[in-house]
């Protein structure tokens, strides 16, 4: 297969379909726009298995997304999507960035959500951005901003009732939406690299944000959350 992008966690190939690629999950973890790096062997197979589980849980629940099918130990098929170079931000509870830029305290629950948009740009280290910055910069007319922010409000309600149905908490999430056949599709991965989850009596932290913080035992984090949703 044809390699056409590789990023910090992920690598994209070409296949004998021209709107089909393969998008492999590699077992690189990195934080902080890739300042701290390790290798957590099995990382990849562990967030494609969690990735494919949420893509055809939104799928039956109304949620279009570009997953096909999963394949090997740590790749999926999905549909080519023209990315829209954004991270939509969907948050739950206050934690993270949010705290060094708000008057909300941390743990703070957040009803109705926050919905915030960064432009994808490693180079400007990711930025946060409004609707007005989006227009200006011709990415999106208004009406495509508006379907977007309504169905990653719709993705966050549903993924927080699949979560804790395995008391699980989905504290924020990033997603990254791109179009096929004029159509928006959610696209990426949906996982502990992407997402804050917690335990829902202890508020264990199971993600990516063991490894930002330097906890051991990242992986032992992503299992947990896999063989509760499985
Ligand atoms: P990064 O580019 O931030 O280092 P990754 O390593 O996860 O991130 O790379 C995966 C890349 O693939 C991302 O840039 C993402 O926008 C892009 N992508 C995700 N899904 C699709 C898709 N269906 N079609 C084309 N590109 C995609
Ligand atoms: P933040 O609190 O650091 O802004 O992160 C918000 C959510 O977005 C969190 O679930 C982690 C996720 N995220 C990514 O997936 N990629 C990124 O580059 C960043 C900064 C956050
Ligand atoms: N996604 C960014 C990185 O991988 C930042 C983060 O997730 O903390 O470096």
């Amino acid at each position: 297969m044809k390699k056409i992008y590789e990023g910090k966690a992920k690598i994209l190939f070409e296949t004998e379909k021209k709107d089909i690629l393969v998008q492999r999950f590699k077992d690189d973890i990195t934080a902080f726009n890739g300042e701290k790096k390790d290798e957590i062997i099995n990382k990849g197979f562990i967030n494609r298995e969690i990735s494919a589980i949420i893509f055809t849980y939104l799928k039956e629940n109304g949620i279009k997304n570009h997953y096909i099918q999963s394949r090997g130990k740590n790749e999926m098929e999905v549909l080519k999507l023209d990315m829209i170079p954004l991270e939509v931000v969907v948050r739950n509870i206050a934690t993270g960035s949010i705290l060094k830029r708000t008057w909300i305290k941390e743990n703070t629950e957040i009803k109705p959500p926050i919905v915030e948009f960064y432009l994808k740009d490693d180079s400007l280290g990711d930025p946060l951005i409004n609707k007005s910055h989006i227009k200006a910069m011709k990415i999106l007319p208004d009406e495509t901003i508006e379907k977007i922010e309504e169905n990653a409000l719709k993705t966050n309600t549903l993924l927080k009732k699949f979560f804790m149905n395995v008391n699980l908490i989905i504290v924020d999430m990033k997603l990254e939406y791109g179009f096929a056949n004029n159509e928006i599709l959610l696209g990426d991965e949906i996982s502990p690299d992407t997402c804050r989850i917690w335990d829902i009596k202890d508020k264990t932290i199971l993600d990516k944000d063991r490894f930002r913080k330097g906890h051991k035992n990242v992986l032992e984090g992503y299992i947990e959350i896999l063989e509760r949703i499985k």
